[in-house]
């Protein structure tokens, strides 16, 4: 009787510490990368401004993103590929744990979107060469969630003259 109720205590154990294991191992849900996106895009400390300015650009011919002004942004991982005129290295890959914040402005003083690049191939969200895509207005809003992978923006982001899916070289020379 000793015997199985110790059987049972072993069983019962395997059983928990199988439980918390899987659930430490689980992947991160989407709305969970959306939210991680959000912070990560709303400081701007530490970041690196696409040719060392943060003034608003008008978009560009070729933007698919409806706001009139943007300005782009390199965490400091992903302005490792930044040139001394803080553009884009050509041929650039861009590694693990670099973020791309570009944000679009409706006017002068109305920030209204995030469109995020973050290269973490583990993720659950990441598409086939490990980027991560959000947008998300200011106001924390998810317009495109990361689950979509950029289904609706990797076409044209994959367009002649990118670099590792950047299009700032391209569309501001
Ligand atoms: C029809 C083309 C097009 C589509 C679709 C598009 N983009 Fe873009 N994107 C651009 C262009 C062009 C730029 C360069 C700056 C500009 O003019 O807006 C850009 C710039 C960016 C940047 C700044 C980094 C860089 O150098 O490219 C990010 C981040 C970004 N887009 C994310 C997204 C996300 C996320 C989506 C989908 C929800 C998306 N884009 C859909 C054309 C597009």
């Amino acid at each position: 009787m000793k015997e199985k109720r110790n059987v049972l205590f072993i069983l019962c154990l395997c059983f928990t510490s199988a439980l918390t294991i899987s659930s430490c191992t689980k992947e991160k849900t989407d709305d969970g990368t959306d939210q991680e996106l959000y912070e990560m895009a709303k400081t701007t400390d530490g970041f690196v401004w696409f040719k060392e300015s943060d003034d608003l650009l008008d978009k560009s011919s070729g933007s698919g993103h409806p706001q009139a002004f943007l300005r782009t942004r390199y965490n400091a991982v992903a302005a490792t590929k930044l040139d001394s005129d803080g553009k884009i290295v050509p041929g650039a890959v861009f590694p693990e744990g670099s973020l791309i914040v570009k944000e679009l402005y409706a006017n002068a003083t109305t920030l209204e979107r995030y469109a995020i690049l973050y290269k973490q191939s583990q993720n659950i969200n990441a598409d086939a060469n490990g980027w991560v895509w959000g947008y998300i207005d200011a106001n924390g809003t998810v317009a495109v969630p990361a689950s979509s992978k950029g289904n609706s923006c990797i076409s044209c982001h994959s367009q002649g003259g990118n670099i590792d899916y950047m299009l700032m070289n391209k569309y501001f020379p």
